[in-house]
């Protein structure tokens, strides 16, 4: 099936026949050295909607995961093989795919941004986004050096997950963690939370009102 450019409508797909709830945001983290401040990300979300959590192996290096509210799962290339024992079990990457109504990708390492491109899915995080229902939104927030950013894989890769209908939160210039200064460090926590709540009111407005 051939996804869309348009913007989705965030709530058009959601199936909910128990009342009211509250949104649910499955946020992912992959190996950029933002990903120090994922916690905070998590604490941001978390006092709006209901959040899970999806980390890389390599995001782990950067994770506090002692400061991930105690209300938010974070999940592990680990749980999704540990999740699964025989056939009839379910499997982690398709239920969390399920269960989101919104995914936020931040930060988006250059090496997720290019798999995600290429539908490479090789871990939990791609698994996911391999399996991504695109009616549903999908926002990523990538994270690297200038040098990185600058690269023409970069406008590539971006061009590419544009046409599948991802919404980008650009990253800002700035003194980066490694000491230069430039384009590719992540949009602030409060951006990226704005960015996704903004939308999602938005298109409340427009549609199903079962989720507060
Ligand atoms: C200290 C350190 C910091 C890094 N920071 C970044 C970064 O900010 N952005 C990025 O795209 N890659 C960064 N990398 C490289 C990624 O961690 C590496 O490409 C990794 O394979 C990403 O895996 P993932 O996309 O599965 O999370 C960094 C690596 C190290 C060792």
């Amino acid at each position: 099936m051939m996804a869309s450019s348009e913007p989705p409508n965030a709530l058009e797909y959601v199936q909910v026949n128990t009342g009211p709830r509250k949104p649910r945001i499955l946020l992912a983290a992959s190996g950029s050295v933002a990903a120090i401040k994922f916690a905070n990300l998590c604490h941001c979300f978390s006092e709006w909607a209901e959040v899970k959590g999806v980390a890389t192996a390599a995001s782990l290096h950067f994770i506090d995961r002692t400061a991930i509210p105690k209300d938010v799962t974070l999940y592990t290339d680990e749980d999704e093989w540990s999740s699964w024992k025989k056939l009839g079990d379910s499997v982690l990457h398709i239920e969390l795919r399920k269960w989101a109504d919104i995914m936020v990708i931040a930060p988006l390492s250059a090496n997720t941004l290019a798999k995600i491109a290429g539908g490479l899915c090789d871990n939990l995080l791609t698994c996911i986004v391999r399996a991504w229902d695109y009616n549903k939104p999908l926002f990523v927030a990538p994270a690297m050096n200038t040098f990185m950013w600058n690269n023409p894989f970069t406008e590539r890769h971006l061009i590419t997950i544009d046409e599948l209908g991802i919404n980008l939160i650009p990253p800002v210039t700035k003194r980066l963690a490694c000491g230069d200064y430039g384009n590719g460090a992540m949009a602030e926590s409060s951006t990226i939370f704005s960015t996704v709540r903004l939308f999602f009111e938005s298109k409340a407005h427009q549609g199903n009102s079962n989720i507060s």
